[in-house]
């Protein structure tokens, strides 16, 4: 499993404001935005399907090479927390479909529950997945939200997962039930406490995100 964390000082200076607990909720949403565009444009970069060709600029011909909108590419949000992060996933990539997956961690437990479903029955052949949720935390969210995947049709390989904060334990239990997986992630913190809470992280991103 490839885990990457892009070495930019813009990260570095959304994922700060997120930190901050005197960043209020408007202004929290609008950095978890941009540093999902950034970390969507990390992670979509060598992976995007182009068709080449021949079109004419004002001064002449020229080689074309644009996005194939015959290849599926699409975002996954894990709601809520997940909307904010895949806000502007549709100005990073010119041909996408959402489906939205509602899953809700339980504050004692920590098992997830799936509240909302609008994955399709299967994906066609080929298609690559972009998993997006701000905290990676136990790491049973996602877990859920890949197997629901993987049941319609999409391999390891083919999927991607952008997260604004993370930490070792839920990268050490997924790489080893999903080999090829990538993980793209604003930072990766120390500590995951027994509550399940990331540390420094964020706190409750879907909270903050929204009040
Ligand atoms: C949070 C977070 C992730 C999940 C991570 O969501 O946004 O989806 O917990 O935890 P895990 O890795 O331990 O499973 P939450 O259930 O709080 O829902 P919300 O986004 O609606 O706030």
């Amino acid at each position: 499993m490839l885990v990457v964390v892009p070495p930019h000082a813009l990260i570095k200076h959304w994922v700060s404001v997120l930190r901050n607990e005197q960043t209020p909720p408007p202004i929290f949403r609008n950095a978890m935005a941009e540093l999902g565009r950034l970390l969507m444009y990390e992670a979509s970069r060598d992976w995007l399907p182009t068709i080449t060709g021949e079109i004419q600029s004002p001064l002449g011909p020229a080689t074309a090479e644009f996005i194939d909108p015959q290849e599926a590419v699409v975002v996954v949000p894990i709601l809520r927390a997940g909307l904010a992060l895949a806000e502007h996933a549709s100005s990073v990539l010119p041909v996408t479909k959402t489906y939205h997956l509602g899953v809700s961690r339980d504050e004692e437990t920590l098992q997830p529950t799936v509240y909302l479903n609008k994955l399709p029955e299967n994906f066609s052949k080929g298609t690559r997945v972009f998993i997006v949720d701000p905290m990676l935390a136990t790491g049973g969210t996602l877990i859920t939200a890949i197997d629901l995947i993987k049941e319609r049709g999409v391999d390891n390989e083919h999927i991607k997962v952008v997260c604004a904060v993370t930490c070792p334990p839920p990268l050490k239990k997924l790489s080893e039930k999903y080999p090829g997986l990538r993980v793209y992630a604003g930072s990766i913190d120390p500590t995951l406490t027994d509550k399940g809470m990331i540390i420094p992280g964020l706190g409750d991103a879907g909270d903050r995100s929204f009040g």
